[in-house]
C-alpha cells in the first residue's frame, strides 16, 4: 500500500482511539459451562449470543456426523440448491406456522437482500432508532425514505406514517428484542399501527428466536401475531448456535424473494454441512424448554441484582441486561477490570450506541451455574462502584 494510503488509515484509527472507539480482535475459545478462554484466560462468557448452549459437539455424538460437504458449489438458483434446503425450510415454515421459509447465508445478507427488495426509491420505510446495523444497511441499500422513530415510540411512528406520500409503499422494521438493550419491541401495537396505515411489517427475531413459544418459534409466534406480520427474518447464530438467516411468511413472499433479493441470488448457497448441522441445532432447540425457562429464571435474578445495587440496567426485559455506564473510557476501563478478574464482559460503544450510552452488554446462557452468575455479579458491582 502507498505511504499516502496508509497515513489516512493511521490518522483515522489515531481518531478511534482518541475517542475511545478503537476495536481490535480477541481469540476466544468457548469452554463447557458457559466458560470462555479469551486471549489465554479463562473467563466465564457474559457476552455470547449462544443463549441455550446448545452444544454442536454434544448434538454431533448424539445424533452422528453432520453430511460431508463443505461448499455447494454455487448459488441456489443454479446447482446450490441442496434437498437439505428444502427439508430445513419446509419443516422449520411448519413450526413457526407460516407457509414458507428461505434461508440465507446469514441474517446480515437477509435483512440487506430483503429490505431492498421490498422497497425501492420511491417508497419509505420506518425504523426503531435502535434497529440493528444491518437493517440500516439493507434500507440505506433500498434507497428508500427512511424514517427513524424514537425507540418504541409509536405516537412518533404513527405521525411519520401520516407524511407518507399517497402510494408509496410502506414498511415498519423493527428488531423483537433489541441487541444492545434487551428491551423488546412493541409487537401487538405495530400490528395495529401497520393495519391502520397499509403498511408491511417485519419483525428481526435474531435474539427471540429459540427463545419464545412452546418450541422456540419466537417473539412473534409466542404473541400469537404470526398472521398479523409479513416478514419475520431471523439467524441460526444466536440461540442456535449455528449459522445462516431465514425469512418466514407465506409462499409469495418466498417466492418473490427468490426472483428479487440479491443477497439470495447472487451468492454461493451455504455449504451443505452447514444445514445440516443447522437442522440439528435446530431439532435440538426445539425440545429445550426448560433452558429456555432457566434462561429468563437466571436473567431476572442477574438484572435484579444490578438494579438492587443501583446500576442503570436500561429496558432490559429478557437475557440480554445491559449496564449502561455513558462514558466510553469509564465502559473500556471497566470491561478491562472484569476481563481481567475473569469475566468475559465486552464494551459495547458508539457507533453500535447512542452516543453517550456506552455499556457492557451481559448476555447470559441458560448453563451458566447460579454460583458462577453469582461470583461474577459480585466482581461486577464491586468494580462498577470502584469506576461509578
Ligand atoms: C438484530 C440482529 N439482526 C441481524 C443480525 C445478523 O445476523 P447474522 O449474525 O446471522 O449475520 C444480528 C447479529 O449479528 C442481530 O443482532
Amino acid at each position: 500500500m502507498s505511504r499516502q494510503h496508509m497515513m489516512w488509515m493511521q490518522s483515522e484509527l489515531e481518531s478511534l482511539r482518541e475517542r475511545g472507539q478503537y476495536r481490535s480482535l480477541v481469540d476466544s475459545e468457548p469452554r463447557p459451562g458457559g466458560w470462555v478462554i479469551r486471549s489465554g484466560r479463562r473467563m466465564l462468557n457474559l457476552a455470547s449470543n449462544q443463549y441455550l448452549g446448545t452444544d454442536l459437539l454434544q448434538i454431533r455424538q448424539e445424533l452422528g456426523a453432520f453430511p460431508a460437504g463443505m461448499g455447494a458449489g454455487a448459488s441456489r438458483l443454479i446447482t446450490g440448491h441442496h434437498p437439505l434446503c428444502t427439508r430445513l425450510e419446509e419443516e422449520f415454515a411448519r413450526c413457526k406456522g407460516t407457509e414458507s421459509c428461505l434461508l440465507f447465508s446469514s441474517g446480515y445478507m437477509a435483512n440487506t437482500g430483503v429490505i431492498p427488495a421490498l422497497v425501492g426509491r420511491s417508497d419509505c420505510v420506518f425504523s426503531d432508532r435502535l434497529n440493528h446495523a444491518s437493517i440500516i444497511d439493507g434500507i440505506v441499500l433500498s434507497r428508500a425514505q427512511c424514517f427513524r422513530y424514537p425507540h418504541r415510540d409509536l405516537d412518533r411512528l404513527e405521525d411519520q406514517l401520516k407524511k407518507a406520500p399517497r402510494g408509496a409503499k410502506k414498511l415498519i422494521v423493527t428488531d423483537s428484542i433489541f441487541s444492545m438493550d434487551g428491551s423488546m419491541a412493541p409487537l401487538r401495537e405495530l400490528a395495529e399501527l401497520k393495519d391502520r396505515y397499509e403498511a408491511i411489517l417485519m419483525v428481526d427475531e435474531a435474539h427471540s428466536g429459540g427463545l419464545y413459544g412452546e418450541e422456540g418459534q419466537g417473539l412473534v409466534h409466542a404473541m400469537g401475531l404470526t398472521s398479523r406480520v409479513e416478514v419475520q427474518m431471523g439467524t441460526f447464530s444466536k440461540a442456535y448456535c449455528a449459522y445462516g438467516g431465514y425469512i418466514a411468511g407465506d409462499s409469495m413472499l418466498k417466492d418473490y424473494l427468490i426472483n428479487k433479493a440479491r443477497s439470495f441470488i447472487f451468492t454461493t448457497a451455504l455449504p451443505p454441512a452447514v444445514i445440516s448441522a443447522v437442522y440439528q441445532s435446530w431439532q435440538s432447540v426445539r425440545g429445550h424448554s426448560v433452558r429456555r425457562d432457566e434462561l429468563q429464571r437466571k436473567a431476572e435474578m442477574f438484572r435484579q441484582r444490578l438494579q438492587e445495587a443501583g446500576f442503570d440496567t436500561g429496558g432490559s426485559e429478557c437475557h440480554i441486561v445491559p449496564l449502561v455506564l455513558g462514558s466510553n473510557e469509564k465502559t473500556l476501563r471497566v470491561s478491562e477490570k472484569l476481563q481481567q478478574e475473569g469475566v468475559a464482559a465486552v464494551a459495547i460503544r458508539p457507533p453500535t450506541v447512542p452516543e453517550g450510552t456506552a455499556r457492557i452488554r451481559f448476555s447470559l446462557m441458560a448453563i451458566h451455574s447460579d454460583e458462577d452468575l453469582k461470583w461474577a455479579l459480585e466482581r461486577i458491582i464491586r468494580i462498577g462502584r470502584e469506576e461509578a
